[in-house]
Parts: structure tokens; sequence; C-alpha cells
């Protein structure tokens, strides 16, 4: 009986968030906080997962039932991961699934996304399929878009080539930047927010107002291009500052918040680079770039904002098998 664990890391966007729903480009970082997850082989041809830190105990289905009848929430991605990819490539064994996460969940650093990235890749490796980064990708973002319905995947990109990629909808264009760091302060709200949600209040926004909010993306790819232009020239001063327009447009957007704003201007009052809420806006967490020498300014400047400083690096790798 085979056995093996494979691991993904988180994401941050770092730049073009909403547009990148629409066509346009955005630039994501992977984050070293991973999902962990092992595949076991059984005999009972049966799906078991066992995932506490995800809220399962215990859930089984005969491998015939994957993808159909009632699947609780929190077994979706895994369940619907598996579903997709029993269907392309088919499976002669039971599986057994357990999580070790080390995420926390509030972040908003993907851990869905991760989640669908390691059992894709465990059951391929279990299975002797080679896929390439690309296929795991359509794989994982067919899964996503059958779970939530919307998204762009530079989650998944993200958990499946680490490091920081230059992406585009639908994984049209996935670049990974050849950069060796990239100098982050990341402040946590404090504030859950429900991506889905707000992606949908976008959309009807746009249906409201196309031209507004079409000018807007168009801005933000501009400036999405420059900043990849910026992250390979390790312009950081050029980077901050495109980071604070896309911003701005945020605020228009209207998926900023006040505690985002507080702690965007507290950094850059403590001499970030530049700073920006990062994702889909509406809590979670905000960014700031610094220069190496006032990290920690920063760092008590978004606390006494009533941030919680996240402590990990950035430009993690991708994901990995653990163990053979
Ligand atoms: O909230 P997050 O960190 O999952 O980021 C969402 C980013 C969006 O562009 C708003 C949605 C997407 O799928 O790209």
């Amino acid at each position: 009986m085979q056995q093996l664990t494979v691991s993904a890391p988180g994401k941050l966007m770092l730049m073009g968030e909403h547009a990148v729903v629409y066509g346009y480009p955005c630039l994501v970082t992977a984050v070293d906080s991973r999902f962990k997850l092992t595949l076991t082989e059984i005999d009972a041809p049966n799906l078991l997962l066992h995932a506490p830190d995800l809220g399962i105990i215990d859930y089984h289905k005969p491998i015939n039932q994957i993808g159909k009848g009632d699947i609780p929430p929190k077994a979706q991605c895994i369940e619907l991961s598996f579903k997709n990819f029993v269907q392309k490539y088919g499976i002669n064994t039971g599986i057994k699934v357990e999580t070790q996460s080390q995420f926390s969940q509030s972040y908003g650093f993907g851990s869905s996304s991760a989640s669908i990235v390691c059992t894709m890749k465990a059951l391929s490796q279990i299975s002797q399929k080679k896929l390439t980064n690309q296929e795991l990708f359509d794989l994982c973002y067919r899964t996503v878009i059958d779970k939530q319905g919307v998204g762009s995947g530079f989650d998944v990109a993200a958990a499946i080539w680490g490091g920081t990629l230059y992406f585009v909808t639908g994984g049209k264009a996935i670049e990974p930047l050849n950069i060796n760091n990239l100098p982050l302060v990341i402040g946590y709200t404090g504030v859950k927010s429900d991506t889905t949600q707000i992606v949908k209040e976008i959309a009807k926004k746009k249906e409201l107002y196309p031209a507004k909010i079409e000018l807007i993306f168009k801005a933000i790819s501009g400036l999405v291009e420059q900043g990849k232009r910026a992250l390979l020239e390790k312009d950081w001063p050029l980077l901050g500052k495109l980071m604070n327009f896309n911003q701005n447009y945020l605020e228009d957007l209207g998926v900023s918040t006040e505690k985002l704003n507080s702690m965007v201007s507290s950094a850059k009052a403590a001499g970030a680079l530049g700073a920006k809420l990062s994702g889909a806006g509406g809590g979670d967490c905000m960014i700031a770039l610094h220069n190496g020498k006032n990290k920690q300014a920063i760092e008590k400047a978004i606390i006494q904002a009533g941030g919680e400083i996240v402590d990990i690096k950035a430009h993690a790798q991708g994901a990995r098998i653990e163990n053979l």
C-alpha cells in the first residue's frame, strides 16, 4: 500500500486583484504557510477523509458515488478534486486522505486552493500519471470553478509553481519571475473576508457601471505590467509607488475598509515604500513593502493601527512531495 505526503504554499496578491477576474494580469507571491496532505491507498473502494483542521472527521463515500449527492461544504475541495481526477484518469484503489495544515484559515492565504492542489498532485503521483504544472493547473482550476463558480485561478497557480508569478485569468499566462526576495510586511485586519461574495458584488457594479469599472481595471492592468518590470529590476521604490496607486483604485472599487485604509496609511507614514490591501478586500490582509531597514517601524505602526503582524516569508516554494 502506497502512502505519500504532499504540501503546497498559500498566496498573497501583490497587485491586480479583481481586474484579474476579467482577463487582466496580476502579480502573486506564494507564502510559506503550507497545507499538508497525506494520501494512503486502502483496500475498500472508498474515499475516506480525515481533516480535523478543515472540520471534517471520518467522512467516507464509495468511489462510484464521488461528486454525487450532498457533499458537506468542508469536504468539497477534496471530494471535487477527486471527482475531476477520477473522471479524467480513473483510479483502481480506495484512498484515505488526512490533512495537517499549518494554515490559519482566517488570514485568507488560500487554504482551499492549496488543498485542491495537494489532492491532485498526490493523486497523480500515486497513480503514476506524470502531469505538467499546466495540466495540474487545468484540473485544479476546473475544481475551483466547480466549487465556487468564480475566480481567476491565481491562488492555484501560486500553490503549484510557488515563487512570484505574473498571472493572467484562467492560467492564460503563468510566468515565474526570477527574483530572490520580496521585502514585505504582512498585516492581518482581524476580519475574515468573504472573497466569493465580494467578487459577486464587483460583478454587479460592473453591470451597473461598465465603462467606469472597465476604466479602473485597465488602469490596474497598466500598473501590473509596470510592477512586473519593477519586480524584475528590484526597483522597490517604483514597485511601492505602483502598489499605492493600486490601493487607490481598490478604494475606488469600494473593496477597502476603514481598518485596511488605516493600516495602509500607518505603514506608509512609518516609511513603507508602498502599501495596499491584498486579495478581495473587506478584511483579511494588507501588505507593505519595506526597504530592509524600516521593517520594525512599519510593523509597530500596523500594530498601533489595530493590525496583527503575520510573520511568514513570501516567494515560497511551490507544491512538493514531502516523502515517498
Ligand atoms: O481574497 P483572496 O486573497 O482570495 O483574493 C481574491 C482575488 C480576486 O482577484 C478578487 C479574485 C480572484 O479569483 O482573482
